[in-house]
């Protein structure tokens, strides 16, 4: 799709959606900017593990959160996480990193540290946000918000496949788990919970292949433009 106005994708959505994967082909095919802002919130959670602070402990994480220098960058098309000048893009995507972002997630100065910075990322340009709170707060007048679930069965089920493939050993009764405790966090935190956007379109992702929902949220964008002309 060759688009030349401004406009924004924010997709929001519980763990094991999808949504990472769908947010990255959805953006090449517009050839826009994916921010994945849950890398963001993995890296304080990295920073606070590698020093020793309680992740638990939220006035211990804010009190600690000036410190920390995330930056994010575009290198080849593909989004790099950065604390300080060190590359972390790899280092976060651990289940540790994972929990510990889920921790430190529900505090009300970190969320907004994170906020301002996604919102300064996502400024004048074309980009795709995905989050627990992208059409909610970050991008609340955006273009097309996409509330992206399954049931948590399928997204249990996906995660350990996912991790199987890895060649990880795990039980499919500890990742269900792990995704049941991750919504109720998630959804349950006071601060910006993980709720659907009154203007955002809900995609069950089910029974549908990566690529159709892919090509859904692509078809939803250009009729939203469409309209918009
Ligand atoms: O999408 P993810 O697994 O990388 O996210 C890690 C954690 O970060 C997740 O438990 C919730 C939190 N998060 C958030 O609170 N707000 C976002 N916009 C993105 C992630």
């Amino acid at each position: 799709m060759n688009n030349e106005k401004v406009f924004s994708i924010a997709i929001d959505g519980p763990c094991g959606a999808g949504k990472s994967s769908v947010s990255d082909d959805v953006a090449a095919k517009l050839n826009v900017m994916h921010l994945d802002t849950g890398a963001m919130y993995r890296a304080v959670g990295l920073y606070m593990l590698r020093n020793g602070v309680d992740v638990k402990d939220l006035s211990a994480v804010e009190a600690r959160m000036d410190e920390v220098k995330i930056d994010v960058r575009y290198e080849m098309g593909e989004q790099k996480t950065y604390l300080g000048s060190e590359d972390v893009s790899k280092l976060i995507r651990t289940q540790e990193a994972g929990d510990a972002a889920s921790a430190v997630s529900k505090g009300a100065y970190v969320r907004k540290k994170m906020v301002e910075l996604q919102q300064l990322l996502s400024k004048g340009v074309s980009m795709l946000v995905d989050g627990r709170d992208a059409g909610t707060c970050i991008l609340p007048d955006a273009t097309l918000k996409i509330y992206l679930t399954a049931d948590v069965r399928e997204r249990a089920r996906r995660r350990y496949d996912e991790r199987i493939g890895k060649g990880e050993t795990c039980n499919y009764d500890d990742v269900l788990n792990e995704c049941i405790e991750r919504d109720k966090n998630d959804m349950t935190r006071a601060v910006s919970p993980l709720v659907q956007a009154e203007d955002a379109v809900v995609v069950d992702s089910t029974h549908m292949t990566q690529s159709e929902v892919v090509d859904k949220i692509v078809a939803l964008l250009s009729e939203r433009l469409e309209a918009m002309a």
